[in-house]
């Protein structure tokens, strides 16, 4: 009987390993061993015929058989639960997962800068549709029925009787917001606009202008001067130089390009490069020392009769730049199509 006892403990020990951590196959094994017509339960019986000698010996290996199998049994459940326990418990001491931060588009990030500098000396957002009718985008500005803008290659009509058009530029906001406001006030407006160019580095169907107005009683260039000076220095750096060329806008009286000592040659010197030698240095200024950054004048007063304002009375200044013309002086970008293909390596960089 000893000998049967120490074959049935192996037996069940081999099975239980054999059951590995699963929870049936163990179960099984207890019920074969210890249940109620178990293995174990059967030895117990079959002492019944045992010379009464024999019985407490015989009944303490049974006892330890028992013991030996439930213990072996409960290791291996206890094992089993912790895996099944530990699989569907989250760690909260582990670290987290985090998402990578977004940014605003630098496209957004330059408006936000020259708006940011142009509150600060006062001036108010206003914004303006970009879906926009003949009459403000060009009549109510001065711009004749012979302007090459007003050309179906030159502007993007929608097909319709009324003449909609995508405006193809800020300035329309100017006398849209002429006529619901009384001077003196000083605006900015961002915003989109459309052309129909042929995309390249340098071209896009789609650009960003910010637009700018003052009206009041005694507006003069010099308030032009002093306002564009302190942007582009702000935006640019003190050292930053500005040169205004007289131009031609039908919306302004004088007019001007304006624009700024280059960035990356013109700030080394007192003087713009002027010889042969310096202008073949500069990639971004082609040597000429200065960047054209933006349109401006004084307001036509035909403008002001547009919109019911006293030419006599108000005068005012206009400015008009475009947005991805700043940002690509700013960070030196050469391609204004790398705004547009959201490259998140390219993003990711301002
Ligand atoms: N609207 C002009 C353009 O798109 C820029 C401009 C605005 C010029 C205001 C003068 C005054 O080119």
């Amino acid at each position: 009987m000893e000998e049967q006892i120490g074959q049935i403990k192996n037996n069940a020990l081999q099975e239980i390993a054999a059951a590995g951590n699963d929870g049936r196959a163990l179960e099984a094994v207890r019920i074969k061993y210890l249940g109620r017509k178990g293995v174990v339960t059967e030895l117990f019986k079959s002492m019944a015929q045992l010379p009464p000698d024999e019985k407490p010996r015989t009944g303490e290996k049974i006892n330890a058989l028992k013991v030996a199998i439930t213990r072996a049994l409960d290791d291996k459940l206890q094992i089993t639960s912790q895996a099944e326990e530990t699989k569907d418990r989250i760690d909260v001491t582990l670290p987290g997962v985090a998402g990578r931060p977004g940014k605003l588009h630098p496209v957004t990030q330059t408006i936000q800068a020259i708006s940011g500098i142009f509150t600060s000396i006062g001036f108010k957002i206003v914004e303006g549709p970009e879906i926009e009718t003949e009459h403000y985008n060009f009549e109510t500005l001065n711009i004749p029925l012979e302007h090459p803008s007003r050309d179906a290659f030159d502007t993007f009509y929608l097909k319709s009787e009324a003449k909609y058009l995508l405006r193809s530029h800020t300035s329309p906001v100017q006398t849209r917001f002429m006529e619901k406001n009384k001077p003196p006030f000083s605006i900015i407006v961002p915003g989109k606009v459309y052309r129909p160019d042929a995309t390249d580095a340098s071209h896009s169907f789609m650009f960003h202008q910010v637009e700018g107005l003052v009206v009041g009683d005694s507006i003069k260039f010099s308030d032009l001067k002093g306002a564009l000076e302190l942007f582009a220095k702000e935006l640019f750096g003190k050292s930053t130089k500005m040169r205004f060329r007289p131009s031609f806008f039908p919306f302004t009286e004088p007019s001007a390009e304006v624009d700024i000592s280059c960035i990356l040659c013109a700030n080394e010197k007192k003087e713009p490069r002027t010889t042969e030698h310096e202008k073949r240095k500069c990639g971004l200024c082609g040597g000429r020392g200065w960047l054209e950054i933006l349109g401006a004048g004084m307001v036509n007063p035909k403008v002001f009769k547009n919109v019911g304002y006293n030419p006599e009375k108000v005068t005012g200044f206009a400015f008009g730049m475009g947005v991805e013309r700043i940002a690509i002086l700013k960070y030196g970008i050469t391609d204004i199509r790398m705004f547009f293909e959201n490259d998140v390596r390219f993003l990711k960089q301002f």
